[in-house]
């Protein structure tokens, strides 16, 4: 069976992701309750570069560290390491690409690619991508206490 090592950076990491998820929650509100495009844009823009930092600078090693070595049966922790990594991956270029086509826009209030009538719909299936990612990563580091 394959141990997954959790990297020394790991509580860092968890505690990171609670405050960038923290922050999400406020650009959130910023648009469904105080309707602050702007603001709602600026503070998922510090999300993803929270994320995308967090991201490369541990998640991407610690992935390579996990990986099965050929012929090697998957046990369904690594399955649950990959589906997290997956997730969040995805989260991540969604949440890139929204963020840069609106910086690329000039901050324009409906500046993120993709059409008016998907937009909502589009962010939503980011942020779940990302909420999931986020829970399967808990599950992993709980499951190494
Ligand atoms: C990390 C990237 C982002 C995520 C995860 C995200 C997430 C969300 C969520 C959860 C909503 C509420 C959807 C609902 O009504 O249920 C929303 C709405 C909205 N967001 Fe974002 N957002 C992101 C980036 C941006 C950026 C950069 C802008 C640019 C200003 C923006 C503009 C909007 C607008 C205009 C709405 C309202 C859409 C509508 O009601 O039709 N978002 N976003």
């Amino acid at each position: 069976m394959l141990t997954v090592a959790l990297s020394s950076f790991s509580t860092t990491v968890l505690a990171v992701q609670l405050i960038t998820f923290a922050i999400f929650l406020f650009g959130v509100y910023q648009m469904k309750v105080r309707r602050n495009v702007r603001g709602h844009g600026a503070v998922q823009a510090t999300v993803t570069i929270i994320s995308l930092a967090t991201v490369l600078a541990v998640m991407v090693p610690s992935l390579f560290r996990a990986a099965p070595a050929a012929g090697q049966p998957i046990g369904w922790m690594y399955a649950v390491v990959l589906g997290h990594h997956l997730l969040g991956l995805v989260a991540l270029v969604l949440m890139v690409v929204l963020v840069g086509g609106w910086l690329a826009s000039g901050l324009k209030p409906n500046g993120c690619p993709g059409r008016p009538e998907y937009k909502r719909k589009i962010m939503r299936a980011t942020a779940s991508a990302w909420v999931a990612s986020i829970v399967l990563g808990i599950v992993v580091y709980a499951a190494y206490l």
